[in-house]
């Protein structure tokens, strides 16, 4: 049986089948580095750096004890703006070895202020995300969820909204409806300008009397537009911030269009805090298999030797979705397929794929390494590229939309909802291998997927039971991200009898049939994570200056040059164009019919 090393609620908790000598590497760890009580404030900054996130990974205590005795980067002479408050946890403290005591929880309080409460991500998100880390006991004791947006509602209204998008896990049933009768008690709704300190202001009362007095954390959720990202920070940061606790925002993407608004936001979004109170979330990388990537390639000793240009052919990143824009046509018609899927999502799962060993599960190491292989790519040009866009269809009696149906896009729109892109990382372990990405709407299947195939066997004795196609002899080992999250190997095998034919199988890790249990959304893991100060899932603001400057360039070709996107029917496999950019690198997309799902 598994063993538990972590409570639930910690997000980067780590489930062991047991070694006992694991279980006493893990104590011993656990003994070493509870000790260092002695040092000094200026010494304990740096060594919590260095030590807490690190343990986060190996030890192995409930990631939720609040933490107390908080004092900010101000009172420890470190802030570089007098607004910023960031909570700086003593050695020890953040998973503290020793329980805390009852008094002492009940001495902090949590406030999450959602911004847009009255938005579509808030209600089929956020809401229901912090309502299952509630359900979970995740939440500290004593929390508060404030809705704030522009529409006047009152506290009992906000919860009626937010009650119709709640979920029990579906395993765990029992008590639901109380959970959620407690749950929404603790929310609450302001309504004000995104641009008014008034507005701020009063939130902050409200935010006081909930807190009644004790330590406060506040962590503010900005699921708005971007145009109005720094309205709200100033104005949250000058009226709202916690006055003796920790100030965390979450910023949601698109963080700027290109190199020259990211930085123009970053530099305004700094003006009010520091770089450890931005979280900027991608949520592509609170995907289960997503994080699962390193564990598979780190932990397992068959992987990492192979996982470079010796052995892997390409690599390939899959995003599919088979609906198109609906809804979301105003947004997208802005942003076009790079930028709201390739340039994040896509890129991450890139960066912790190919990056070298970090020093250690840190959040720092972590993002050096993803920002080493950013800074190893060369910029994308046009002849890397293809755009698509899709067009009406019709099928089975049924007709869907183009893209330009939409009364929100404009009918001369040439922004792509379909892009295939080979990508280089020119470093030792990668050099000359092809990162091909292929992202798009309106397809015939939803799945995000990431497949490496694997070079040929040299001379292999096989050869002639494969036919002419060699290619469909490699082995290929596919993560699917979702749906139905699996990671399987194909392999070739013989047929079981007398002769000897092969056959094409899979070594296959179908996660509903081994792990039964409901995976929590990216947004639980994530929410939990800026809660608990861990930023090992966030993108910090070198990795997003890199990102820009490989897509900038070509987005700005493809804008100048008023490239038409080829047209792809709705609800097909997208343009053909995809095949010849994979051709030209000798690569064959990963075929996903006829693959295992069950
Ligand atoms: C968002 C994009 O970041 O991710 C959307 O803006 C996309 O266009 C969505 O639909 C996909 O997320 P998920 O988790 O449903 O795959």
């Amino acid at each position: 049986m598994a063993t538990r090393l972590t409570t639930p609620c910690s997000s980067s908790s780590t489930n062991f089948s047991p070694s006992s000598s694991f279980n006493n590497e893990a104590k011993l760890f656990t003994r070493f580095i509870s000790m260092p009580r002695k040092y000094g404030l200026s010494t304990w900054v740096s060594h919590i750096h260095s030590k807490t996130h690190a343990r986060k990974h190996f030890l192995l205590n409930s990631s939720n004890e609040h933490p107390l005795n908080a004092f900010s980067l101000q009172d420890a002479g470190l802030a570089g703006n007098p607004l910023a408050k960031e909570r700086i946890e003593p050695p020890g403290k953040e998973r503290p070895s020793i329980p805390m005591s009852e008094a002492e929880k009940e001495e902090s309080t949590l406030s999450i202020t959602v911004v847009g409460a009255s938005g579509d991500l808030a209600n089929k998100k956020i809401f229901p995300a912090l309502f299952a880390l509630f359900y979970e006991d995740c939440l500290p004791e004593n929390f508060t969820v404030f809705g704030f947006a522009r529409t006047k509602l009152t506290d009992e209204e906000l919860r009626n909204m937010i009650s119709k998008t709640l979920t029990c896990r579906i395993d765990k049933r029992e008590n639901c409806d109380d959970k959620m009768d407690q749950f929404l008690k603790r929310c609450f709704y302001q309504a004000g300008q995104y641009n008014s300190e008034e507005s701020f202001l009063e939130l902050d009362k409200k935010l006081k009397e909930k807190e009644a007095g004790k330590l406060s954390n506040r962590l503010f959720y900005l699921s708005i537009p971007p145009n109005i990202f720094v309205d709200v920070v100033r104005c949250a940061s000058h009226r709202a911030s916690s006055a003796n606790g920790w100030t965390r925002v979450i910023v949601e993407k698109p963080f700027g269009r290109d190199s020259e608004s990211s930085g123009e936001l970053t530099r305004c979004l700094k003006q009010y805090l520091t770089e450890d109170q931005i979280f900027r979330i991608d949520h592509y990388l609170g995907k289960e298999l997503v994080e699962n990537l390193s564990v598979l390639r780190f932990s397992n000793l068959v992987f990492e030797p192979l996982w470079s240009r010796n052995y892997i052919r390409n690599v390939q990143l899959i995003f599919s979705e088979d609906f198109g824009t609906e809804g979301r046509g105003g947004y997208f018609d802005n942003y076009g397929i790079i930028r709201d899927i390739m340039q994040n999502h896509l890129l991450q799962i890139l960066a912790l794929f190919a990056m070298e060993t970090p020093v250690s599960l840190e959040a720092e190491d972590i993002r050096n390494e993803k920002v080493k292989v950013l800074r190893s790519m060369k910029p994308l040009k046009l002849e890397d590229v293809i755009v698509g866009q899709y067009k009406g269809h019709g099928k089975g009696g049924k007709s869907y939309p183009a893209y330009t149906d939409d009364p929100t896009v404009p009918k001369d729109s040439l922004t792509p909802t379909f892009a295939a892109a080979a990508l280089f990382i020119n470093n030792a372990r990668w050099d000359g291998i092809p990162f091909l990405m292929k992202a798009g709407k309106a397809l015939h299947v939803k799945r995000a997927e990431i497949r490496v195939q694997f070079r040929h066997v040299p001379g292999n004795l096989y050869k002639r039971n494969f036919g002419t196609d060699l290619d469909k002899a490699t082995n290929e080992l596919v993560l699917r991200v979702q749906p139905d999250e699996a990671i399987y190997l194909k392999i070739n095998n013989k047929v079981p009898g007398l002769g000897m034919r092969l056959d094409r199988s899979d070594l296959n890790l179908l996660y509903r049939a081994r792990y039964p249990k409901e995976i929590p959304d990216a947004y639980e893991r994530l929410l939990l994570d800026a809660i608990e100060g861990e930023r090992r899932l966030f993108i910090r603001s070198d990795e997003l200056d890199a990102a820009w400057a490989l897509f900038t360039p070509l987005l700005r070709e493809l804008e100048e040059k008023k490239i038409f996107p080829e047209l792809y029917p709705y609800g097909s496999r997208g343009p053909v164009g995809a095949h010849y950019l994979a051709a030209k690198h000798n690569v064959r997309w990963g075929d996903l019919s006829g693959e295992i799902y069950e």
